[in-house]
């Protein structure tokens, strides 16, 4: 491995080896990729109307067309195939199967990720499922959405549907893909779908999100005979902006806030007390035998890590520690997105979650950077994301070593898409995608990726 040319973090002269077995994929997302928001009988989600109101999107795009994955899945594969991807983790939207969110089933919907399923095998692709990639039937909304505890109740029965029709050929399960942020930038921030602003409808759907997770375990092994079920979380590093307990405590509450909130409950440690104190909220939606449920035990957790945060506190002088993110130094790389490059963050993480909550497998299961990559006589010269790749693929090798049960790897993305409320601005794909012809181009970093792949190792 050579010295990189941004930030000398990893000097090595010898190749650093995989396990054998490990799992390199990539992922994507059903909204994000798939298009054909209407066709087959699928019902509206949150992100239709979301993104089909005025404003809420950078200059008003959305994902009615996208990848047109939905059409163009068979050429998808056959991309992966060429790569040499061991697995792909892709979303299921839960309003092509139930177009009305609970009751009847649309079984087009299900035909499409039979198939999808079928040519996944048959390149000898793993499928690596999740459930709930934030696109909520509107039905479900319209009868009060996360907030309402029925919504759990019926993300059961949908677990149920797709894990009969799937499960004697898929094994591995991912229930929700970030909870967080579902509750955080759908329900306080407004930023993302459904685009409220209300702290007690966050903390009521962060709530019934882990108390669906919890109830649809079981669900899905006993569909899913060779089931391994987890979930996915974002997980971001809190740094404190200085070495004064002032801002330590605040990285310590933010940390609460951002990453405890969810994983205490998940290994059974209940909600944690410091942030219970810091919302200053009602715990009522907490019913009796939720936090049993919650900490129902798991295969697998999956960690999505992109960056760290800096934090200080609003006002030691008056005691006020509320955390204030900053942004990052001045002389920090940066990626598109404004996140700092931070690969430590990922080997803090994993051994975090191994040495201090003891989940029994890791699967990383995104991780990537978007970068203004430009088209050049067919040629995408994305170093900057090699470069990026690289340090987190050399953090997650060094975890290995230091007893990290890490079992695979997923860049995100597998192609370029609707990155949410940015649109098609931020392209996170190895392969790039002309929207207006859908030509898809494999980014040098693909032709990387491959060899990485190939090699079972990091140079
Ligand atoms: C996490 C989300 O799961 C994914 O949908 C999103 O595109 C990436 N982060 C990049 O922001």
């Amino acid at each position: 491995m050579q010295v990189s040319p941004l930030t000398s973090i990893h000097v090595e002269t010898q190749p650093l080896r995989f396990p054998p077995d490990f799992l390199w994929g990539a992922a994507t997302s059903a909204y994000q990729i798939e298009g054909a928001w209407n066709e087959d009988g699928k019902g509206l989600s949150i992100w239709d109307t979301f993104t089909h109101h005025p404003g809420n999107i950078w200059q008003n795009q959305n994902g009615d067309i996208a990848c047109d994955h939905y059409h163009r899945w068979r050429e998808d594969i056959e991309l992966m195939k060429t790569m040499g991807l061991k697995a792909y983790r892709f979303s299921i939207a839960w309003s092509r199967i139930l177009p009305e969110g609970t009751g009847r089933v649309n079984s087009k919907g299900l035909d499409f990720y039979q198939r999808l399923v079928d040519g996944l095998l048959q390149a000898g692709i793993e499928p690596f499922v999740t459930l709930y990639h934030w696109d909520l039937p509107q039905a479900l909304q319209d009868r009060g959405g996360w907030p309402n505890r029925e919504t759990a109740e019926a993300f059961v029965d949908y677990a149920d549907q797709v894990s009969r029709a799937i499960g004697d050929r898929v094994k591995y399960w991912i229930t929700f893909n970030e909870p967080f942020i579902v509750a955080w930038l759908g329900h306080l921030v407004g930023e993302h779908a459904p685009g409220h602003k209300s702290q007690a409808e966050m903390l009521h759907t962060a709530h019934h999100l882990l108390v669906a997770h919890g109830w649809s375990v079981p669900v899905i092994r006993r569909n899913s005979t060779q089931a391994n079920v987890g979930i996915t979380l974002d997980s971001v590093p809190m740094t404190p902006a200085s070495s004064r307990f002032a801002d330590r405590y605040a990285a310590w509450l933010q940390d609460g806030y951002r990453n405890r909130w969810l994983l205490d409950p998940l290994v059974a440690r209940g909600y944690p007390l410091d942030v219970i104190g810091f919302f200053n909220y009602p715990m009522d939606f907490v019913r009796s035998g939720d936090l049993e449920i919650i900490a129902t035990p798991i295969d697998f957790i999956g960690l999505n890590y992109y960056s760290r945060q800096i934090i200080r506190a609003r006002n030691s002088a008056k005691e006020d520690y509320t955390p204030i993110p900053l942004p990052p130094a001045p002389d920090a790389e940066v990626t598109e997105m404004g996140w700092e490059v931070h690969p430590q963050g990922l080997f803090d993480w994993l051994t975090r979650l191994t040495y201090e909550y003891r989940f029994p497998e890791i699967y990383i299961t995104e991780n990537g950077a978007a970068y203004p990559d430009s088209l050049a006589e067919n040629v995408i010269e994305d170093t900057l994301r090699i470069h990026y790749l690289r340090e987190h693929f050399v953090q997650a090798w060094r975890a290995i070593q230091a007893g990290v049960p890490l079992k695979g790897y997923f860049v995100w993305s597998l192609m370029d898409n609707f990155e949410w409320a940015h649109g098609y601005a931020k392209r996170f794909g190895l392969i790039y995608v002309d929207f207006e012809s859908q030509k898809r181009i494999m980014k040098r970093s693909a032709h990387w990726y491959r060899q990485v792949i190939a090699s079972g190792s990091v140079v």
